[in-house]
C-alpha cells in the first residue's frame, strides 16, 4: 500500500453525528490520511464501536480512499476484528502457540460448554460473547485471557469459568432489576 492521498484540511464530519466517528476521524488526521494507516484506523473504529459493521467499513473505504474490497480483506485478515456487536460480557481467548501449548484450548472449551456457544458466538441473550485471537502479544503470561478488557495471564479452565459466570450472573441480575423496576 502507498500513500496517495492528499491530506485534507476541513473533512466532513459523519452524517449520522455519533460521536464515535469523531474518535476515528482523529486517527485519520493523525495519519494523515494516509491508506498505510488502515491497520490503525480499523484498530481505532473497533475499540469506539466494538464492532467493525459494513457501514463502518464503507466510512473508512472512502475517507482513506481505499478500495472498499481492500479494507475487507485486512478486516478479515486479522483475528481481532470482528464484525457483529459483542455481548455486555465478552472473554477473548488467545489461542496462539505459546497460549495453545499451555491449555488454551481448555479454557475455550469450558466456556463453549459453560454457555453452549461456539469460539465467535454470542448467548441468545445478548450476555457473553466468546471470541479467539491469534496472539495477543503477552506469551511470557500463556495462557492469556481478556474478560471485559482485563488482562490475565496463566490462566485455567476453572478459573476463568468462574470468572465468566461472576460476570455474566452479575449482568443478568441488572437486567432482571431494570425490568422489574421498568
Ligand atoms: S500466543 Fe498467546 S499471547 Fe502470544
Amino acid at each position: 500500500m502507498t500513500s496517495t492521498r492528499t491530506p485534507r484540511t476541513k473533512e466532513k464530519p459523519h452524517p449520522s453525528g455519533d460521536e464515535r466517528y469523531k474518535v476515528i476521524d482523529r486517527t485519520i488526521r493523525l495519519f494523515h490520511y494516509e491508506q498505510d494507516a488502515l491497520l490503525e484506523v480499523l484498530n481505532s473504529a473497533q475499540e469506539s464501536m466494538g464492532y467493525l459493521s459494513e457501514d463502518l467499513l464503507i466510512y473508512i473505504s472512502r475517507q482513506l480512499n481505499v478500495p472498499l474490497s481492500q479494507v475487507y480483506g485486512v478486516a478479515t485478515f486479522y483475528h481481532m476484528f470482528t464484525f457483529e456487536p459483542l455481548g455486555e460480557n465478552n472473554c477473548i481467548i488467545c489461542t496462539g502457540t505459546a497460549c495453545h501449548v499451555k491449555g488454551s484450548n481448555e479454557i475455550v472449551q469450558a466456556l463453549a460448554t459453560e454457555f453452549n456457544i461456539a469460539a465467535g458466538d454470542t448467548t441468545a441473550d445478548g450476555l457473553f460473547s466468546l471470541r479467539n485471537a491469534r496472539c495477543l502479544g503477552s506469551c511470557g503470561l500463556a495462557p492469556v485471557v481478556v474478560l471485559n478488557g482485563q488482562v490475565s495471564g496463566k490462566a485455567t479452565a476453572d478459573g476463568v469459568k468462574k470468572r465468566v459466570k461472576e460476570v455474566v450472573s452479575l449482568s443478568k441480575e441488572n437486567l432482571q432489576q431494570g425490568q422489574e423496576a421498568g
